[in-house]
């Protein structure tokens, strides 16, 4: 306690009330499919590490290697003293897995949208984003300080209503995430692209969660939905189906060199350790090496999918392993996570204003490492929490 708390206790209070306060809760093991969280072995169904690479032995090996050939820090900002040769041969990389001229990564995909939508939009420009992008992508909006208009979740015809409406503008940009994370559908990127086309727009695609599960080949949604040659640029992040940290851009060299001198979360923050980028690099190769981690995570996905759906719980139109039970009060969804804790389960309430006010929800993530006994588990878990109460 100090003489300024009472500066930060009401809003403390007024989230309390609503049930929507949140506190970092400590696990004491690395992210697997069984974590230990207050000395208790649970199955985690909450992480992004859908192919199971974030505690892999030849990741960890990579980054252990670089850190005894390179150190933990960069010591400088990318364009200053920061770049080593992992960074320079994870763009590498990355480029060529995307079949793109040229990639650049940032510090985490909350920094990328920042410095990717603040360098292509200003003030003269107007910005189409849908309802459900991730905060990083609205925030990138506003920074950006453009016009920006919000149109209905995946509503193709809307966007149009709103294109036709749009005041005279130097650039028009559509912005939606690929695979959304708290509903785990995929957006329309097929018509996107033809309106973004049709009305001289630039489509801008957050792929943090389609990057390494979506696609026969796991490129991400693009792939899935046969975009990957009609938009020109997109991001993705590391730090879910990689398993490590950061992000990336992918697009032409030109365009990359346009980011590398305008976006200022890139040239003005450290580099991230070259340890972490050569991780990646090895998560990277295991990811086309082996694809079947991913057909291991989409038959886990069907298992836990076809278990919840015949049960009767309202799922989100997810087309994805992230499989969200819609619960709808803050109160109950609480109540529901401190159920499945309980029963062996760590799967946090998800509530706004992470989601929409109402839609509060338990989201389950599947990985390629589920067994199908852990699966079984959740199943009964619900299964037991649904003879004590209604969430239907
Ligand atoms: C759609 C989307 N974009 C961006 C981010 C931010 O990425 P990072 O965690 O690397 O900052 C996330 C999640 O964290 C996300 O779900």
């Amino acid at each position: 306690m100090n003489e300024f708390d009472p500066l930060f206790e009401p809003e403390l209070s007024r989230l309390d009330a609503q049930h929507w306060l949140r506190q970092c809760r400590v696990i004491e093991s690395a992210c697997a499919p069984e974590i230990v969280y207050q000395g208790r072995r649970l199955i985690l169904m909450a992480s992004n590490d859908y192919l199971g690479l974030a505690n892999h032995p030849a990741v960890k090996e990579a980054a252990a290697q670089a850190i005894r050939q390179y150190g933990i820090g960069a010591g400088a900002a990318r364009l200053i003293s920061g770049t080593q040769p992992p960074h320079h041969d994870l763009e590498v990389a990355l480029a060529k897995w995307k079949d793109a001229e040229a990639a650049l990564c940032f510090g985490s995909g909350y920094l990328a949208n920042l410095g990717l939508l603040s360098s292509l939009a200003g003030p003269q420009d107007i910005i189409l984003a849908d309802r459900l992008c991730h905060a990083s992508v609205i925030d990138g909006c506003r920074l950006s300080r453009a016009r920006l208009r919000i149109f209905h979740h995946a509503d193709v015809d809307h966007l149009e209503r709103l294109l036709k409406r749009r005041p005279a503008v130097r650039r028009t940009l559509i912005v939606t995430d690929g695979l959304f994370s708290m509903d785990g559908d995929l957006a329309p990127l097929s018509a996107l692209a033809r309106l973004a086309n049709q009305y001289e727009g630039l489509l801008v695609v957050d792929d943090a969660h389609g990057t390494g599960v979506m696609g026969a080949h796991g490129r991400g949604s693009l792939e899935a939905c046969g975009v990957e040659a009609d938009v020109p640029f997109h991001m993705g992040t590391l730090g879910k189906a990689l398993g490590t940290s950061g992000a990336y851009v992918v697009g032409s060299e030109t365009f990359v060199r346009f980011l590398v001198n305008t976006a200022r979360t890139f040239l003005f923050t450290t580099s991230p350790p070259a340890a972490m980028a050569a991780a990646t690099i090895a998560a990277l190769e295991l990811l086309q090496r082996e694809p079947d981690r991913r057909a291991r995570l989409w038959a886990n996905r069907e298992v836990l999918f076809q278990g919840l759906i015949r049960m009767g719980l309202r799922l989100t139109a997810t087309a994805s392993p992230i499989l969200p039970v819609i619960i709808g009060d803050e109160a109950l969804a609480l109540g529901v996570a401190q159920a499945l804790l309980e029963r062996g389960i760590y799967a946090p309430a998800i509530r706004p204003p992470t989601v929409p006010k109402g839609s509060s929800r338990i989201r389950l993530t599947v990985t390629a490492e589920h067994t199908r006994e852990h699966l079984d588990q959740v199943l009964h878990a619900f299964q037991d929490i649904l003879a004590s109460r209604s969430l239907t």
